[in-house]
C-alpha cells in the first residue's frame, strides 16, 4: 500500500503499529463513507419522484425496532472505543523507553542538530544507531522551539529550550533515513536537517570506536563535578550537609514537602538549575542555581557522571559504555 500512495519507508518497530492503526482506521472510514454514497445513489434513483414504489415500509410503519437502533449505535461505539484503546496503547509504549534503551543526547539549536554519545563522540545533523535496539533521545534545545521529526519511525517530539525532551525507537531496517525539523525555528529552519544512519550492531560498535573522541560524557562530567564546585559539598564535606550522589540515579527519592520524585535526568537537570524546587527530605535549600553557569552540554557531562556513578541496567551487545 505504501507504494501506491507516497509514504515514508517503515524503519521501526513503532512504524509498522502506526501505520496498521492508520490504515485501519482509514479503510473503516472509507467503508462507511462508500456505503453512504452507493445508498445515497441507490436511494435517489428508486424513490424518485416519478418512481411508482411503496414508500412505507411495508410490515413496519409505525413500529419501533429497539434492536435495530441498538446495533447502528452500539456497533460503531464499539468499533471507536478499540481504535481508542489501540491507539492508547501505542501512545503508552511511545511513552514509556525501556529500561535498557541504549541513552543518546540530542542538542538543537539554530539550525542544527548536535548528538552527544556516552562515548563522547559528537555528531552534527547525523546520528548513527544500532539496528534492533532501543535507542532512547534526550533532547534539549539551546534557543528556540525544535521539533526532532523522523518520518520513516513514526517519531516526532518539540524539543524546547529549558527543559529536556525524551523520544525513543528501536530501528528494524538498516540503511539511512531523513532527519527533519518540524517546528518553524527561524530564516533556515527548512534546511535544519540531516540523516540517520541505522547500523547492524556489530559496524555500529566499530563506527563508535572509530569516531576521534578524548572522554567519554561522564568523564568529562566528572572533571566539571570539580572545576563547578560541586564535589566541595557533595563529597564528604564536614561543613555543609548535602546528598551524597552516587546511587541515586534511577531511585525514588522522598521531597522535603511529603512528596516522592524518580530521580531520572529531568530531575537531575532541575536540581542543578532551580535547586529550590525539589528539596530533598532532610536537606536544607542552600544550594546555588547554576543557571546560566553550565551550559547544556555541561548539564549532559554532569548528569551523565551523576548517572555513572549508580549502577547501570546492562545489556549485552553494543559497545555504548564508555
Ligand atoms: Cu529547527 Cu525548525
Amino acid at each position: 500500500m505504501s507504494s501506491v500512495i507516497s509514504m515514508p519507508p517503515a524503519a521501526s518497530e513503532l512504524a509498522g503499529h502506526v501505520d496498521a492503526l492508520l490504515w485501519s482506521v482509514t479503510a473503516i472510514t472509507a467503508g462507511v463513507a462508500i456505503a453512504i454514497i452507493v445508498l445515497l445513489v441507490t436511494f435517489s434513483i428508486r424513490y424518485r419522484r416519478a418512481a411508482a414504489v411503496d414508500r412505507m415500509m411495508r410490515d413496519a410503519a409505525g413500529e419501533h425496532r429497539h434492536w435495530l437502533e441498538i446495533t447502528w449505535i452500539g456497533v460503531p461505539f464499539l468499533i471507536f472505543l478499540g481504535f481508542f484503546f489501540w491507539g492508547a496503547r501505542l501512545y503508552f509504549s511511545y511513552e514509556s523507553p525501556p529500561a535498557e534503551s541504549l541513552q543518546i543526547y540530542v542538542v538543537a539549536r539554530q539550525w542544527m542538530w548536535k548528538i552527544e554519545h556516552a562515548s563522547g563522540a559528537r555528531e552534527i545533523n547525523e546520528l548513527h544507531v544500532p539496528r534492533g535496539r532501543p535507542v532512547k533521545l534526550v533532547m534539549t534545545s539551546q534557543d528556540v522551539i525544535h521539533s526532532f521529526y523522523v518520518p520513516a519511525f513514526r517519531v516526532k517530539r518539540d524539543v524546547v529550550p529549558g527543559r529536556f525532551a525524551a523520544l525513543w525507537f528501536t530501528a528494524t531496517r538498516s540503511g539511512e533515513y531523513h532527519l527533519l525539523c518540524a517546528e518553524y525555528c527561524g530564516t533556515d529552519h527548512s534546511r535544519m536537517g540531516g540523516r540517520i544512519v541505522v547500523m547492524e550492531p556489530d559496524a555500529y560498535a566499530r563506527w563508535l570506536e572509530s569516531r576521534p573522541h578524548e572522554s567519554s560524557l561522564a568523564s568529562r562530567g566528572a572533571a566539571k563535578f570539580v572545576t563547578f564546585g560541586c564535589s566541595g559539598c557533595h563529597v564528604g564535606s564536614v561543613v555543609v550537609h548535602a546528598p551524597d550522589l552516587s546511587h541515586l540515579y534511577g531511585r525514588t527519592i522522598p521531597l522535603a514537602d511529603g512528596s516522592f520524585v524518580r530521580v531520572d535526568e529531568r530531575y537531575l537537570r532541575d536540581s542543578i538549575l532551580l535547586p529550590s524546587k525539589e528539596i530533598a527530605a532532610g536537606y536544607a535549600d542552600d544550594m546555588p542555581s547554576f543557571a546560566g553557569r553550565a551550559s547544556e552540554e555541561d548539564l549532559l557531562e554532569l548528569i551523565e557522571y551523576i548517572k555513572s556513578l549508580a549502577p547501570q541496567p546492562t545489556v549485552a551487545g553494543a559497545g555504548d559504555s564508555p
